[in-house]
């Protein structure tokens, strides 16, 4: 079938199976491999909705379309289950942690955490955040105007409120 689909040599041919099948085997093989799950158990005493008080339309926003990545606690999908998709989606959250983990927020310094804020404002008005290629499968993540409008403002506000502080 193969031979007739590419015209190829019968030695040919037998190579290409034999790659198909080995790489079949790595697909079934990488299922095994579970990364460690980000999902703390106990409540964070440096979140930043214990050092700050949050609007519930603010915090709903950020529990929504931002904290699977930027928190201690991920909300898996079922796809997660399926190798290499959770490990994608498990690259995407410990580099979004890397750069802003609100369960740690209380940890920053006040300077890091207004910085960290006026990021927060310039990612979601570029439309850089949530990632596209995440809003594409989490429908709900996605942000509206109104949600955006809401964020940046709340983000600019606490920053001001912040560096009135330094
Ligand atoms: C699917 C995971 C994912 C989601 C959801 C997500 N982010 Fe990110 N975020 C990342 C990754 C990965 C990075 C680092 C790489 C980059 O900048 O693209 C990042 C970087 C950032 C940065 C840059 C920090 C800095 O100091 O440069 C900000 C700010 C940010 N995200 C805010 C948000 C906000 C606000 C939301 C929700 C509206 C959000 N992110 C949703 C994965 C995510």
């Amino acid at each position: 079938m193969l031979q007739r689909l590419f015209i190829l040599q019968p030695q040919t041919e037998d190579m290409v199976k034999k790659i198909l099948i080995g790489l079949l085997v790595v697909l079934v093989m990488i299922q095994f491999i579970r990364p460690a799950r980000n999902q703390s158990k106990a409540a964070s005493p440096n979140d930043i909705t214990a050092v700050y008080t949050l609007p519930d339309d603010v915090n709903q926003i950020l529990q929504r379309s931002c904290n699977d990545c930027h928190s201690n606690y991920t909300d898996y999908p079922g796809y997660a289950n399926i190798q290499p998709l959770g490990f994608w989606l498990q690259n995407h959250i410990n580099e979004g942690k890397a750069e802003l983990n609100f369960s740690e927020f209380g940890t920053y310094e006040k300077k890091k955490q207004a910085h960290k804020l006026e990021e927060v404002a310039e990612q979601v008005e570029a439309g850089e955040m949530p990632l596209g290629n995440y809003t594409a499968m989490h429908k709900e993540a996605k942000l509206s105007k109104e949600d955006a409008i809401i964020l940046v403002n709340w983000a600019k506000g606490l920053q001001k409120q912040i560096e009135a502080q330094l």
